[in-house]
């Protein structure tokens, strides 16, 4: 069985190319006999009736056999090959020109001497008995003997010529055919090496996509496939196409891997984060718990009251933590859908402003902020940029003292723009690409690692990229920090609030 494309397109290639040959050589064999039937008939078309003209060779019903043998001599001299029949008008042969006993038949038939004789001309070849060889024909000439009313007989002269009844007969009779043959094979020889080759360098692409495959299998279906001379299109083919859409499908593969994997990773490290940061504070609440169970009856109420407190500032923090994982946990699962709403900008931010008043005097912070009167409003989830607003001003306090944190708006083409700065510890550069990861913690100086989650921003940036924003970042260590994004007008734009410069 043959497996390649190769040798599958080459076997049809010599089948075809056989088939070709068979069928030419046959119809070569089938219409040259006829030829040289239809030229032998041309040529002594009205033999017959010369013959009948030159001798009577029926006279009274009685057959002329000196006249007969005359002409039988005659043209046994100029023609060898032809056979002379005297036929009587129901066929039945009368006499012949033949040595005896080499005449089989008795009888010829007469439809074709019916037909050479009323067709004029007659559709040549016409073929008819040969007495000689019982049910073989033959080119022949054919005359009526007698008048016009009593027919006496008939001349039938069969032509002579040489039979081929096999190819190989054929072509050793001919030097002409015999080349005209070797041509034909000399010509099918070439167009199965040409067609060979062209198979080759069709197939040569096949193969090369095919090695592509291979390797790309065999690199775990990671290491990149190189089809770039498939990609380009070249040659604009099927195999361009298949190539190409292989390229796009184990680039698409191979990205899905990585993201599989880099997800994995990921996920490992979640669950140890978040295992990590809920275990510490579970673990001070249960020891504290557990002391004050053992030692209930020794221990001052003072000290009772102290662990109680204690205990219940390590519950809340706990309930806070896992009330960030899971807002993050829908924020990433995609669940948590924006309910978007016109708003102000100005006023909200007075509001965050105002919830942030008491914790500012106690870090000694200026709490400032930058409103333009004539903002447009805004198009977003109020709910969800609070939750932005409240997690940079934490940060920007916590992370400054005896400072001055301001938050100012400002209208930008793409809506307005909210800008926290602070003068603070400020990131450290290495730290600053990482800060929206979640559970990161920048280790710079002034950084407490165990205040925060690490959370907080990569929610709120989360929540940005829901708006179609991004949260920019910009800091320098002991000069501060600020933190900028934007949010776009309504769809139908309404009336712009009238919000007065504030400086608080
Ligand atoms: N304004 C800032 N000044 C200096 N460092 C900052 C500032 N904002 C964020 N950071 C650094 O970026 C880190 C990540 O901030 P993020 O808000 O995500 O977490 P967190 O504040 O530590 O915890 P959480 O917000 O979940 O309570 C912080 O730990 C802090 O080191
Ligand atoms: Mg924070």
């Amino acid at each position: 069985m043959i497996r390649s494309l190769y040798g599958k397109l080459a076997f049809a290639l010599f089948g075809l190319l056989a088939l070709t040959g068979g069928l030419f050589m046959t119809i070569a064999l089938w219409t040259t006999q006829r030829y040289l039937q239809e030229v032998n008939q041309k040529l002594h078309i009205d033999v017959a009736d010369h013959l009948v003209k030159e001798v009577i060779l029926i006279e009274d019903g009685e057959v002329n056999r000196p006249g007969l043998d005359h002409i039988f001599h005659m043209m046994m001299v100029i023609n060898p090959g032809i056979e002379i029949y005297l036929l009587d008008p129901r066929g039945r042969i009368l006499a012949f020109s033949a040595p005896p006993g080499r005449v089989k038949a008795e009888m010829v038939s007469l439809k074709p001497i019916h037909r050479f004789l009323s067709d004029r001309p007659p559709r040549l070849p016409l073929t008819g008995d040969d007495p000689r060889f019982p049910g073989q024909t033959r080119a022949f000439s054919a005359a009526r003997i007698g008048g016009k009313d009593e027919l006496q007989g008939y001349m039938y002269v069969v032509l002579g010529g040489e039979r081929y009844s096999s190819v190989v007969q054929l072509l050793a009779g001919s030097h002409i055919l015999r080349l005209g043959a070797t041509a034909l094979a000399a010509g099918l020889v070439l167009a199965a090496v040409v067609g060979l080759i062209a198979f080759a360098l069709l197939t040569r692409r096949l193969r090369r996509l095919r090695a592509a495959m291979d390797a790309y299998e065999n690199s775990g279906f990671l290491a990149p496939v190189d089809l770039t001379e498939f990609s380009k299109g070249h040659h604009g083919d099927e195999l361009d196409d298949l190539g190409a859409r292989f390229d796009r499908l184990a680039r698409a593969m191979t990205q899905q891997l990585e993201r599989a994997k880099s997800a994995d990773v990921l996920r490992r490290q979640l669950v140890a984060n978040v295992s990590h940061d809920l275990r510490t504070p579970l673990a001070s609440l249960t020891a504290y718990l557990e002391t004050l169970l053992l030692k209930d009856t020794v221990l001052p109420a003072e000290d009772r009251r102290r662990y109680v407190e204690v205990a219940y500032r390590h519950s809340q923090a706990l309930e806070v933590l896992v009330a960030k994982l899971f807002e993050l946990a829908k924020l990433e699962a995609k669940e948590t859908k924006p309910s978007p709403d016109p708003f102000s900008f100005g006023e909200l931010v007075q509001d965050i402003v105002q919830k942030f008043e008491l914790l500012a005097r106690e870090r000694n912070v200026r709490l400032k902020t930058e409103i333009p009167r004539d903002l447009p409003f805004v198009y977003a989830d109020l709910r969800l940029i609070e939750r932005v607003l409240d997690n940079l001003l934490d940060n920007a306090l916590r992370h400054t003292a005896d400072g001055e944190v301001r938050l100012s708006l400002r209208g930008v083409p793409g809506g307005v723009q909210l800008e926290v700065a602070d003068t603070g510890v400020g990131i450290p550069p290495e730290d600053l690409p990482f800060i929206f990861d979640r559970f990161y913690k920048a280790k710079g100086p002034g950084s407490d690692p165990t205040r925060g989650s690490g959370l907080g921003l990569a929610i709120a940036q989360r929540i940005a990229t829901l708006h179609g924003s991004r949260i920019d970042v910009a800091s320098r260590v002991g000069m501060g920090t600020r933190f900028r994004f934007c949010l776009g007008p309504p769809p139908v734009a309404p009336a712009s609030t009238a919000a007065s410069m504030h400086v608080a």
